[in-house]
């Protein structure tokens, strides 16, 4: 059955409210389903703080918004790269000292069935490295900030995590043995999903304050498989969309 929570729409960008005074931190605003969420959040008023890895792109993309928006427009961004956990901590002290409240991090970026087994700058697979342990030492830096701000984190995931293992190879993690694209994707997406709520549980377990969220995008006509390194329309798009046109749909948490 259709999930009609938001109305026979789904939700939509309108039913924001004005955002002025809010602040946004987003991984991988230059680019796709982050330019675009950094595009609405503007568009109510918001600050947006972009942690992009290439300085370049993010000079174009803040560019285009202040363009859009006015040379007014609270868009910034901080250089991070997730495969490097120096960059991540380096940018998330950034963060710390210049942005006085996150009222959400928007765990966005991230990179998608990369053809050849690789490892990032700390020796991790590359997807899990990136997606997965990127993000969590970001949201371990930035917590207590994000609680202070009453904020919430929201970990932009995949129904990709249905495909490939399903599971943790706990015994591997690192894909010496069986390197595969795109179960090496759903993998590191179920990593982030199950970090999400198991965060969820340890935030009311231990009383403390701060929502954490996981959703699925949908399937948007992005970049993601391309600047991976791999080919567009290969397995892992055609099933995400799939899913995502399946009636687990759902805004919000995933259940
Ligand atoms: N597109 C879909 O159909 C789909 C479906 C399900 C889930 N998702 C999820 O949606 C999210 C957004 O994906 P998208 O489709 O918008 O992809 P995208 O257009 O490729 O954008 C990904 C963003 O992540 C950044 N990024 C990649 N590696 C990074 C790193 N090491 N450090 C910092 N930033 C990095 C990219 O930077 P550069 O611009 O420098 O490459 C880009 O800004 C991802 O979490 C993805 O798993 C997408």
């Amino acid at each position: 059955m259709a999930d009609t929570t938001f109305g026979p729409e789904g939700w939509t960008p309108d039913r924001l409210g004005n955002l002025a005074g809010k602040t946004y931190v987003i991984t991988g605003g230059n680019a796709g389903a982050g330019l675009q969420a950094s595009r609405i959040l503007l568009s109510k008023g918001a600050r947006v703080v972009m942690l992009n890895r290439n300085a370049e792109k993010s000079a174009a993309a803040v560019a285009e918004l202040k363009a859009e928006f006015g040379e007014g427009a609270e868009v910034s961004f901080v250089r991070m790269d997730l495969s490097d956990l120096a960059s991540v901590r380096k940018a998330a002290a950034e963060v710390l000292a210049t942005v006085p409240r996150i009222d959400a991090l928007v765990c966005n970026a991230a990179i998608a069935q990369v053809p050849a087994r690789k490892l990032t700058v700390d020796g991790f697979e590359s997807q899990l490295g990136t997606n997965h342990y990127g993000h969590f030492v970001l949201c371990g830096m930035l917590f207590d900030r994000i609680e202070e701000s009453a904020g919430r984190i929201v970990v932009v995931a995949s129904l990709g995590y249905k495909l490939g293992l399903r599971t943790i190879q706990f015994d591997d993690m690192n894909w010496e043995k069986n390197y595969s694209a795109n179960p090496a994707y759903s993998q590191s997406k179920l990593a982030q999903m199950m970090f999400a709520y198991e965060l969820q549980d340890r935030i009311k377990a231990a009383n403390r304050n701060g929502e954490v969220y996981v959703c699925h995008p949908g399937s948007s006509a992005t970049s993601l498989i391309s600047t991976s390194g791999g080919l567009k329309n290969t397995v892992g798009l055609v099933a995400d969309d799939q899913v995502a046109h399946g009636p687990n749909r759902r805004e919000g948490r995933l259940s």
